[in-house]
């Protein structure tokens, strides 16, 4: 016969000797390790992926500098089955505003850049609410600002952007989760495999979970490529080679089924080698099952600029992909290159909408180049004009 206090009390000798160590991770999606943190910590849920051994007991608050609260925990492991109802609205197709302009013409949105410092300008936000109607975080979503140590998450700045666009009708770009650049040294620093595939995973989900419903699509993986179409060095590739990409997407993807996931990146500008190389792997990936639904291209321009924009939105849609224009802004600010890259727009029906990198030149993070369709004085420039009679 089978002594079962015995047996109770190896199996807690045995999950005892197995306590998992402050910080330690200590439940997730696909974890198998020990679920029991040692005296002294707590396992606390993350999200779907991730719980980690906090200290303190099991009634501690959470970690200070933490201003993010966690979602309860849900018992099932698949996250895709409760789909919540779209809550992205879009500007109606009327007025005169750059929004209604392109509504009309059949795409989703003519937005910008912003965050909280701009949008606190009463004439900054005042010329958003009145043309705009899409807004990408600048830099609050961005690694450095969400997580700049592990686990602790930040998600004040990206609040407040979301709530603006949530209370104007705008629609939100996410932007970015995986990027080499504005990455804090930890994430650098870490070098095995499974280590930064839960920190990726962790990192995604935490961010889309937070904002799940709420935005239309998000930048996944930002500037992976170098100009002649292979794949950048980062810690991201030298650790994980190219499967960070999928790693990233699924996460992505299993935290809100409804956002459109995007590779987004620089100097696809023409159909050049970089442009190519973009839509080999995208293919390649699409072909492996990673749920990539749309491929950014920023156009930071140079005057003169926009005479590959049609070729390269063509080649970017040949994937398959939505196409959206991300960070748009052309220095000096050409009429004819403005009017051009809308052009190249409207005539791909791939392209779903034109973001252009802030309202004001003096706000700009070129600002010496006045790259914009507003003047230091909020004034609409040539350029806008320009735009407003392509849309007309
Ligand atoms: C881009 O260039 C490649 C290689 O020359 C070519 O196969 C492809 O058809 C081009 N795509 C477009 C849209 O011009």
């Amino acid at each position: 016969m089978i002594n079962l206090s015995a047996l109770a009390v190896l199996a807690a000798f045995l999950v005892q000797a197995n306590a998992v160590p402050v910080y330690g991770q200590c439940g997730g999606i696909g974890y198998t390790g020990s679920t029991v943190c040692d005296s002294g910590s707590t396992c606390v849920y993350s999200n779907d992926w991730y719980s980690q051994c906090l200290p303190g007991g099991p009634t501690s608050a959470p970690p200070p500098s933490s201003t993010y609260t966690p979602p309860p925990p849900t018992t099932t492991t698949t996250p895709t089955t409760s789909v919540p109802p779209p809550t992205t609205t879009v500007a109606p197709p009327t007025g005169t505003g750059l929004q209604a302009r392109i509504a009309a013409k059949g795409k989703l949105y003519f937005g910008t850049c912003a965050d909280a410092g701009t949008l606190n300008n009463a004439q900054n936000s005042n010329i958003i609410k009145a043309e705009f109607g899409q807004l990408t975080p600048e830099n609050s979503m961005k690694w450095d600002s969400t997580e700049a140590s592990r686990g602790s998450f930040n998600l004040g700045g990206g609040n407040t952007l979301v709530n603006f666009a949530q209370s104007n009708g705008k629609i939100v770009r996410g932007h970015t989760l995986v990027w080499h650049s504005q990455l804090p040294g930890w994430v650098n620093n870490i070098g095995d495999r499974n280590t930064l595939t839960t920190v990726i995973q962790n990192h995604a989900t935490t961010l889309v979970t937070q904002w799940k419903g709420k935005i239309y699509g998000w930048d996944v993986v930002n500037e992976m490529f170098n100009e002649d179409g292979t794949i950048r060095s980062s810690v991201f590739s030298r650790v994980l080679g190219e499967d960070f990409v999928g790693i990233a997407f699924r996460a992505a993807r299993a935290a809100d089924p409804s956002a459109k996931l995007y590779i987004n990146d620089y100097n696809l500008d023409s159909n050049n080698s970089k442009t190519q190389g973009m839509v080999r792997y995208v293919n390649k990936w699409k072909a492996a099952g990673v749920p990539i639904d749309g491929v950014g291209t920023q156009m930071h321009l140079s005057a003169g600029g926009s005479s590959g924009a049609s070729a390269a939105l063509t080649a970017l849609a040949s994937t398959g992909c939505d196409v959206a224009i991300t960070e748009l802004d052309i220095a000096s600010a050409p009429g004819n290159d403005y009017a051009a890259v809308v052009r190249a727009c409207l005539a791909q029906p791939r392209c779903v909408g034109i973001t252009v990198w802030g309202v004001a030149d003096k706000d700009s993070w070129r600002a010496n180049t006045n790259p914009l369709l507003f003047d230091n004085n909020y004034q609409k420039k040539a350029a806008y004009n320009s735009v407003i009679s392509a849309l007309a």
